[in-house]
């Protein structure tokens, strides 16, 4: 019985490894690289951005003059798209976007209508009828960030993909190291836009807020308010400063967190130094704060 049952053992064990040592040599080539030239950067001065701009000759290596930027994120409760499948990812909050302020706090927006995605932009804007954004990332070959964008870069109302085309036609386009030239003469059509989902992914997992809270011992909670103070120095005692925090009703219910900051390089590659807003929080200071649990149909597990 012992033989049988090791040289059974043995047996798979052989079959696992053989598997495994198979590589999937078609998956892999046809996934294109997304990489911009950034060659020419390095023969330049590093420098953090909005911190010495007379030093940044090339803006393809630092974000100028959207050198302040912020990693946005969102706490709702529902999407509204649920019967979709449109949820929201247990134990996370949700990626809103990475946006390039000027280092004084003032921004640009839609910066180059030639990469222009978002079906319902700002008025004064023309509304994007072509193809999804998310048919760009498939031609790619990047099903893995899809899938990814679909467990944590969630839309309210809408489709997750118009959310995704929004933040790049309204951001990204005015983001300096994103800009097409900065890909050089190998440029492949919507590789920035690629390059960006990636960036803003490196950017979201630099602040994992919910984990965060909750290593402070605040928890999503239908029965207990915080204060503002107690959740602003959850956060300013991982990153070292206080980010943006934003509430609706009239102050009162937690819905939003930017976290600002200068970058030493590119947006893509570089080093973020977490800075303080440069916002007053929307949250009141005095007034008991709800970090509401979420309806429990509009959430599920994605760590699987
Ligand atoms: C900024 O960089 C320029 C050029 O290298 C230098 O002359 C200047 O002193 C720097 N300014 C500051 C405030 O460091
Ligand atoms: C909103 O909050 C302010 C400041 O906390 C308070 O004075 C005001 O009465 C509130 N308004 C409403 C409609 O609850
Ligand atoms: C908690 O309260 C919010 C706001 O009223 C509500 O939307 C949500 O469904 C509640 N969650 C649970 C689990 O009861």
């Amino acid at each position: 019985m012992q033989s049988t049952r090791t040289s059974a053992l043995s047996l798979l064990a052989l079959l696992a490894s053989a598997v495994i040592a198979v590589p999937d040599t078609r998956s892999l080539s046809s996934v294109p690289n997304t990489f911009p030239d950034f060659s020419a950067c390095s023969s330049q001065p590093s420098v953090y951005s909005c911190e010495n701009t007379t030093q940044i000759a090339n803006t393809c290596c630092s974000p100028t003059p959207g050198g302040l930027v912020l990693q946005t994120q969102f706490w709702s409760t529902y999407t509204g798209l649920e019967k979709r499948g449109q949820k929201l990812p247990k134990g996370s909050w949700t990626i809103h976007g990475l946006w390039p302020d000027n280092c004084d706090g003032s921004f640009e927006q839609y910066c180059d209508l030639s990469r222009q995605y978002d079906p319902a932009p700002s008025k004064g804007v023309p509304p994007y009828t072509g193809p999804g954004i998310d048919t760009f990332i498939r031609e790619f070959g990047r099903h893995d960030m899809l899938e990814y964008m679909e467990k944590y870069w969630i839309n309210q109302g809408a489709p997750n993909k118009d959310f995704w085309a929004h933040e790049f036609s309204k951001h990204a386009t005015c983001t300096s190291t994103f800009d097409i030239a900065c890909y050089g003469p190998s440029y492949k059509k919507h590789e920035d836009v690629i390059n960006f989902f990636d960036a803003v992914i490196r950017a979201f997992h630099q602040y994992p807020t919910f984990d965060m809270l909750a290593s402070a011992g605040i928890t999503p909670s239908n029965k207990t308010t915080y204060s503002l103070g107690k959740i602003q120095n959850a956060l300013k005692s991982q990153t070292a400063a206080l980010p943006y925090l934003g509430c609706s009703h009239n102050g009162t219910v937690l819905s939003e967190v930017w976290y600002f900051s200068h970058v030493y390089g590119t947006e893509q590659y570089g080093t973020y130094k977490t800075l303080d807003s440069t916002t007053p929080s929307s949250c009141s200071a005095t007034a008991p704060i709800w970090y509401y649990e979420r309806t429990k149909s509009s959430e599920h597990e994605v760590r699987k």
